[in-house]
């Protein structure tokens, strides 16, 4: 199914590239490598079919080893995307990956996940991973989606913008109503949302980890197109760290957003 290339890139072959939402694409494809080696918060970069230099980071939503298959969920952001949502079932693309960091497992007895957009694809792995009890927030502008593959692995709680499906308004709200407690949050999402996040985390003491979502170019250190900013030690009280190498996943603690 898949044929090596060089620079690391892979050709793969897609099972399926389905609409799941309103501008929503799930696409599953096989790579038995990479479904062994892939850890819940890494990411693959696609390119684009030779159309566009840069490839497109897209977090890993799941990693099935016994299918020897990887499964996406991107939304249309722009060219690079609009072209992925028409992939067909069969074609091959090419992938680098698996790549960043990912999450941390931690030894906790509770968690709390919670992704924002398409910030909540990359949890669905780690939920099925983490053990313990685990409160899953998951925020959407209008269209919800994922929704039941999330609850087979904890509690599911449910808000969007419009209020079209859950509670109206936004997750981070929802997670404060609910007066939720764990020993771990992970958060993946828009910055606005990871900010909230790190207030919840930091006012409840709770540890955090959250994934960056940062514009990317190479995607695997070499351009230093992606950096956030890391407190620090120094006069600047900050440095600066690629998201695409050194994460995209930090402690919350530590991120300055
Ligand atoms: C580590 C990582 C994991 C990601 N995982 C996913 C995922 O699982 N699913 C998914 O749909 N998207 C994900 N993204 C975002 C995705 O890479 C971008 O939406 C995509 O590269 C846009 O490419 P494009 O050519 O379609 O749009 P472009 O034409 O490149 O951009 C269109 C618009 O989107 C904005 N944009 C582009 N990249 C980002 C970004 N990283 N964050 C915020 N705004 C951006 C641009 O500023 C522009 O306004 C991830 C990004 C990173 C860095
Ligand atoms: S995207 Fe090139 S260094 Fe991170």
């Amino acid at each position: 199914m898949c044929e090596e290339k060089k620079q690391g890139r892979v050709k793969c072959q897609v099972i399926y590239n389905k609409k799941i939402a309103e501008d929503i694409y799930e696409l599953v494809f096989s790579n038995n490598k990479m479904a062994t080696e892939a850890k819940p918060g890494q990411f693959v970069n696609v390119y684009c079919n030779g159309e566009m230099l840069l490839p497109r980071p897209i977090s890993i939503c799941e990693a099935d080893e016994d299918k020897g298959t990887i499964k996406l969920v991107y939304a249309i952001a722009g060219a690079g995307t609009k072209l992925f949502s028409k992939i067909q079932d069969g074609d091959f693309v090419e992938v680098l990956g698996p790549l960043g960091n990912g999450y941390t497992l931690a030894d906790a007895d509770s968690s709390i996940l919670v992704g924002g957009g398409v910030g909540t694809p990359p949890l669905l792995e780690l939920a099925k991973r983490i053990k313990g009890k685990k409160t899953i927030y998951l925020g959407f502008r209008s269209e919800a989606y994922l929704v039941e593959e999330f609850k087979a692995y904890g509690e599911v709680y449910v808000a969007t913008d419009d209020g079209s499906y859950g509670h109206h308004g936004n997750v981070v709200e929802l997670m404060e109503k609910n007066i939720a407690k764990a020993e771990q949050i992970y958060s993946c999402g828009p910055n606005p949302m990871l900010k909230a996040v790190q207030k919840f985390a930091s006012d409840n003491d709770i540890e955090l980890q959250i994934s960056l979502e940062e514009r990317m170019g190479c995607g695997f250190g070499a351009c230093v197109g992606c950096v956030c900013k890391i407190k620090a030690d120094n006069e600047a009280g900050y440095t600066y760290k690629k998201v695409c190498k050194d994460g995209p996943v930090f402690p919350g603690s530590e991120v300055l957003l």
